[in-house]
């Protein structure tokens, strides 16, 4: 209901705004030009005031001025939703050397280091009231979810992060969950009984490999509840040709949009099709690391994956349409500015960072979840 706005509610909403606001302003102005006294400007005023107070009050009881109302602060939520969405990647990073580790102890420069990180203090962000879920709020969202993670190892890692969360980082079912994870380029999946959670990792290094799920999740007319994709690294280390990767990220495009119950409004349950309704998909595109030329760790990297293909690759990604901020249908897990604002110190190869990095962007998830299952003003 709350997003069922119609455009004519809307100019009629906008309409009604710009009358009361004329009111107020030119009927005091009106007055003074008819040389009215000070206190009888002021009991006009009054009196004006009141009798808009009394309208105000009085609109529960008409039932065509409260839908109008109702639309004007619907169109205030929405628009609120839509804000948020677009800053829940406002996060900030406190970078510190570790005071207590031996040289020995660390495997890597970026173990010197603490990283805590939390969105940034701005009203616009504040305002939006972003946490940091608890496992047990996790589970509450997740529960009886059917989550997909799709892409390259930097999925892996969200992946990991997300099952971090939901099972609790000592537990020793996580120490068989990183052991299986991390069997190179492979699929895994799990079921995490008490909350009823499928998880499936989706071993997906390139864009074209989404397209081929989504045909398999159509065939199958069986969608996940939410799914994260991202890849690019290995087509730039394999293809480096940006206008290719654009071209495979149109296409993801399109058969999203075709293929999956997906609809446009904001967190609106999606479309029917044939009898049974299916709830839409939440669907996230999890960005590109920021890449630390001097750190990677073959020639070949550093040669094929510089800056400029970097940013090549990137521009192919807003010109695809794809995101949510490009009339897309995919909320960005914006992987590029976590990775930028953490900085190199957050890691050791330059192209994968410290764990705080995808906790972090499962938060972002987990928050937009959130505003679009309605859970959260
Ligand atoms: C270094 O790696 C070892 C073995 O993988 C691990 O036990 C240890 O905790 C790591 N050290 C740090 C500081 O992360
Ligand atoms: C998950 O949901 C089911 C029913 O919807 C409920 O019985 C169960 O307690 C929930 N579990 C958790 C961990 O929230
Ligand atoms: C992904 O796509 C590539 C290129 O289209 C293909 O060669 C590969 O087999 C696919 N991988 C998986 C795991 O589907
Ligand atoms: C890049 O890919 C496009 C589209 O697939 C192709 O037409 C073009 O020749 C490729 N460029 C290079 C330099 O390989």
């Amino acid at each position: 209901m709350l997003f069922a706005i119609s455009t004519e509610m809307m100019i009629g909403a906008v309409q009604l705004g710009v009358v009361a606001a004329c009111i107020v302003l030119l009927v005091p102005m009106a007055m003074a030009g008819w040389h009215l006294s000070r206190n009888k400007m002021l009991f006009f005023s009054g009196v004006l005031f009141i009798s808009l107070a009394v309208c105000v009050h009085l609109t529960p009881y008409f039932p065509a001025v409260s839908d109008l109302v109702t639309s004007v602060s619907s169109i205030v939520v929405f628009d609120h939703r839509v804000s948020c969405i677009n800053s829940v990647n406002e996060i900030v990073w406190d970078v510190k050397p570790k005071i207590h580790v031996q040289i020995g102890d660390a495997n890597s420069s970026s173990d010197y280091y603490d990283k805590n990180w939390d969105w940034a203090k701005t009203s616009k962000v504040s305002a939006c009231d972003f946490q940091k879920l608890s496992k047990s709020d996790a589970s509450d969202l997740l529960n009886g979810s059917w989550v997909v993670v799709s892409g390259d190892s930097q999925a892996r890692l969200v992946a990991l992060s997300l099952l971090n969360l939901v099972l609790g980082s000592d537990s020793t079912r996580m120490e068989s969950v990183r052991c299986d994870l991390f069997k190179r380029h492979s699929d895994y999946n799990i079921f995490v009984d008490e909350i009823g959670m499928k998880l499936d990792f989706i071993w997906a290094p390139y864009v074209t490999n989404f397209t081929s799920l989504i045909r398999e999740y159509k065939r199958k007319k069986s969608y996940p509840d939410v799914m994260v994709m991202g890849a690019g690294l290995w087509h730039m280390l394999h293809f480096t040709n940006a206008s290719d990767y654009n071209d495979d990220l149109r296409i993801l495009r399109n058969s999203v949009v075709s293929f999956l119950p997906f609809s446009s409004d904001l967190g609106t349950n999606g479309p029917v099709t044939g009898s049974e309704s299916i709830r839409s998909p939440h669907l996230f595109w999890l960005g590109m690391p920021v890449l630390i030329n001097s750190m990677l760790n073959t020639q070949e990297k550093r040669e094929k994956m510089g800056d400029a293909m970097w940013h090549a690759y990137d521009r192919a990604l807003g010109y695809s349409r794809l995101l949510r901020q490009t009339g897309g249908p995919l909320v960005l897990l914006d992987i590029e500015s976590l990775t930028w604002n953490c900085g190199p110190r957050c890691t050791a190869d330059g192209m994968h960072y410290d764990v705080a990095v995808y906790e972090a962007a499962v938060h972002v998830m987990l928050n937009t979840l959130l505003i679009e299952s309605h859970q959260k003003l």
